[in-house]
């Protein structure tokens, strides 16, 4: 019996994420989920509300709002109750708020169920902090990106600048440091390199190398499990 995999893809800002796992989803021909960017929504709400003190009030919210994400041809989008959110959740306000918001124990329960909803049925690349540990422990096949922190500032830095954000380095190195100890510290699903996640350095990695090594690894598994790519 041919069944399709699920594919978790975990790590800090910047590790290269989101770029390895739109191009492996096309590769496989899977779905695409970024778990970051329902974060990044109801963080964006929450300011937009002014209630970012307020975890009762954003449950509340969260609750009542249709979170929906879409992807095609390498472009993902996010909508709340059908209105489309996709610039506003890279700004710098939401950058700066979106840890602590990830912190509330509700907010990751319901986007949680929503995105082991989402990913049921499998043929699914999912990335985000946490998929390998609390979202899918028995994905089949999971990954855990770093980089060095230089790197990593690099890329963020040069993606806000092709978007017409200039940013300095500096700023942009202490947002993610900031960012990368509340993820890694919070007591609800921290970041964590799950046990069995295939640990994979990216700082000196063309994209290409990096999405080669990661679908050869999916492949093997595939292979082993019987699974048809
Ligand atoms: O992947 P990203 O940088 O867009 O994620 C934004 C924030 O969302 C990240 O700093 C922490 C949070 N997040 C999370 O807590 N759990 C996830 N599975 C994905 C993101």
């Amino acid at each position: 019996m041919s069944k399709k995999l699920i594919v978790a893809i975990d790590g800090p800002a910047g590790s290269g994420k989101s770029t390895t796992a739109k191009l492996l989803a096309d590769k496989l021909k899977y779905l695409y989920l970024d778990t970051g960017a329902m974060y990044r929504a109801i963080t964006s709400l929450a300011l937009k509300h002014n209630i970012l003190d307020d975890e009762k009030e954003i449950i509340n919210l969260l609750e009542r709002t249709d979170i929906e994400l879409t992807y095609s041809d390498g472009n993902s989008r996010v909508f709340a109750d059908k209105v489309e959110l996709s610039d506003e959740i890279r700004s710098l306000e939401v950058n700066s708020n979106v840890s602590d918001i990830s912190k509330i124990k509700k907010v990751r329960q319901i986007l949680v169920k929503k995105q082991r909803e989402i990913g049921a049925l499998g043929g699914i690349v999912m990335e985000g902090r946490d998929i390998g540990t609390v979202v899918f422990p028995n994905a089949d096949v999971k990954f855990f990106l770093t980089a060095t922190i230089d790197e990593r500032t690099k890329r963020r830095t040069k993606e806000m600048s092709e978007k017409g954000k200039h940013v300095h380095e500096d700023m942009v190195k202490e947002s993610l440091l900031n960012r990368d100890k509340i993820d890694s510290t919070r007591e609800v699903s921290p970041l964590l390199k799950a046990e069995d996640a295939i640990p994979v350095d990216t700082s000196f990695l063309t994209i290409d190398e990096q999405v080669n090594f990661i679908y050869d690894e999916v492949a093997k598994v595939a292979k082993s499990k019987g699974v048809e790519l």
